[in-house]
């Protein structure tokens, strides 16, 4: 497929749909080396990928269960047991973490977008392998104690995703995206500001 025809047609597979197997070892290697081509001011490389097979997805379910658990009082089994399998919905996972370096000439905000190219890569790179492929956040991403548990520092990495990969099921339907005009506009120059005392004739 043309690289045009793949950006044009890109679609996310839902988790719900993403089955066995997963990507092969030469696919997951593809998968990475793109996912790590990104432009990234300053060469800092200011995010990290780990893989999780199945025994970290299944330790890393084990812990949000327990956290899950621990927070929610009234929780039933059920729910726990979904928070343990969260993980291990996919046959393997990736996890893209923000970890901002110290620079006076690279902002923090670039190197955090430099990370939202690693993970626009990793779902391009996966479709054009045929590897069905799901960005997530959900609330793991957002508690400090899953970011430390993965051994990063909650002071200053983020995840910025999982990325659960594998074999889609069933083709995804079509979803709408935005009419261009809608989000795109000529700029040619910002009017003029009235002048100040500005002698009317
Ligand atoms: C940073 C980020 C986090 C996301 N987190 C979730 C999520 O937690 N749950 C979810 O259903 N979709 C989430 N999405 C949306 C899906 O990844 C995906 O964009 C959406 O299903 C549309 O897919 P497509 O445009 O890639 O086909 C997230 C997207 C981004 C960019």
């Amino acid at each position: 497929m043309e690289m045009i025809d793949l950006l044009l047609k890109r679609r996310s597979v839902s988790v719900r749909l993403i089955t066995e197997p997963g990507p092969s070892e030469e696919q997951l290697d593809l998968i990475l080396r793109a996912a790590t081509r990104v432009p990234d001011h300053g060469k800092l490389a200011p995010w990290r990928i780990q893989i999780l097979r199945k025994d970290g997805q299944r330790r890393l379910g084990d812990f949000l269960a327990a956290l899950f658990a621990r927070e929610m009082p009234e929780a039933n089994e059920k729910q726990i047991e979904f928070e343990r399998q969260r993980p291990q919905r996919a046959p393997l996972l990736l996890v893209v973490t923000s970890k901002p370096r110290p620079s006076p000439k690279v902002p923090e905000l670039e190197q955090l977008l430099s990370g939202g190219a690693v993970c626009q890569n990793i779902l391009v790179a996966a479709q054009a392998l045929g590897v069905a492929a799901n960005w997530i956040t959900e609330w793991p991403a957002f508690r400090p104690e899953v970011v430390e548990h993965l051994g990063h520092d909650p002071a200053t990495d983020r995840i910025l995703g999982f990325f659960y990969l594998g074999t889609a099921s069933e083709r995804p339907d079509e979803r709408p995206r935005p009419a261009l005009e809608d989000v795109v506009s000529e700029w040619a120059g910002a009017p003029a500001p009235a002048a100040e005392n500005e002698d009317v004739a």
